[in-house]
């Protein structure tokens, strides 16, 4: 399973590509404004940290826009996906970009049909956010498990990248799913490291090495 980090602080970038974990990067508006940074220097600086797929999303309804915004981005770096929203305007979009060899990430997925489209239409990567639909009340994991299904029914190439993740937890079942991917935050990507036997266990171990240590 890829593990990206979902994610446009740069720190954290570095900080989990030095781990040799980190297999790609997906941002969106929210996190570009987070960082309150320009959007072409800081996916140009993340490119030069990660080689793995980048992704930069478009920020317009009009898919003529998109397609342009989409050029622009590619040009940036070779790793650059365009990160497109899951609507006739982004499937658009999505045709002329395809054309082109750009690589895309249709985001904003909620509904199996909505990752059956996706396939069809030829994304690359394909991104349901399972948090917001758990934040809803509903089951944001079966939304994978329908998906991986029906991707494997027609072995379709779109790539299943799991987003919106909210725990270490979702990790584990987004991987015993299948999933080609998931999207993680800094925050939980440093919650899967930890566990107290861990901490308690190294503990010991060096108390017991000082005990000897100087010994001939
Ligand atoms: O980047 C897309 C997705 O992962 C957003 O997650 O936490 O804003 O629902 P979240």
């Amino acid at each position: 399973m890829k593990l990206f980090v979902d994610t446009a602080n740069l720190a954290d970038i570095k900080r989990l590509a030095s781990y040799g974990i980190l297999d790609g990067v997906t941002t969106n508006p929210t996190l570009i404004a987070k960082e309150g940074v320009s959007l072409e220097t800081r996916i140009k600086e993340i490119c030069e940290v990660v080689s793995g797929p980048v992704s930069s999303e478009v920020v317009t309804l009009d898919p003529k826009e998109m397609i342009a915004q989409g050029k622009i981005y590619a040009g940036w770096a070779p790793n650059v996906y365009v990160k497109l929203p899951m609507t006739p305007a982004g499937l658009i979009a999505l045709q002329e970009l395809n054309k082109e060899g750009i690589k895309t990430n249709v985001t904003l997925v909620f509904t199996a049909n909505q990752a059956l489209l996706a396939a069809k239409a030829g994304a690359t990567l394909m991104s349901p956010f399972i948090g917001r639909l758990d934040d809803r009340g509903q089951e944001g994991m079966a939304l994978i498990e329908e998906i991986v299904d029906i991707y494997d029914n027609y072995d379709y190439e779109t790539q299943v990248l799991v987003a919106s993740i909210r725990s270490p937890r979702h990790v584990v079942n987004a991987a015993l799913l299948g999933a080609d991917i998931a999207t993680i935050p800094a925050d939980i990507f440093d919650k899967m490291f930890e566990h107290p036997l861990t901490t308690s266990g190294q503990e010991q171990f060096l108390a017991d090495w000082e005990k000897v240590k100087n010994k001939q």
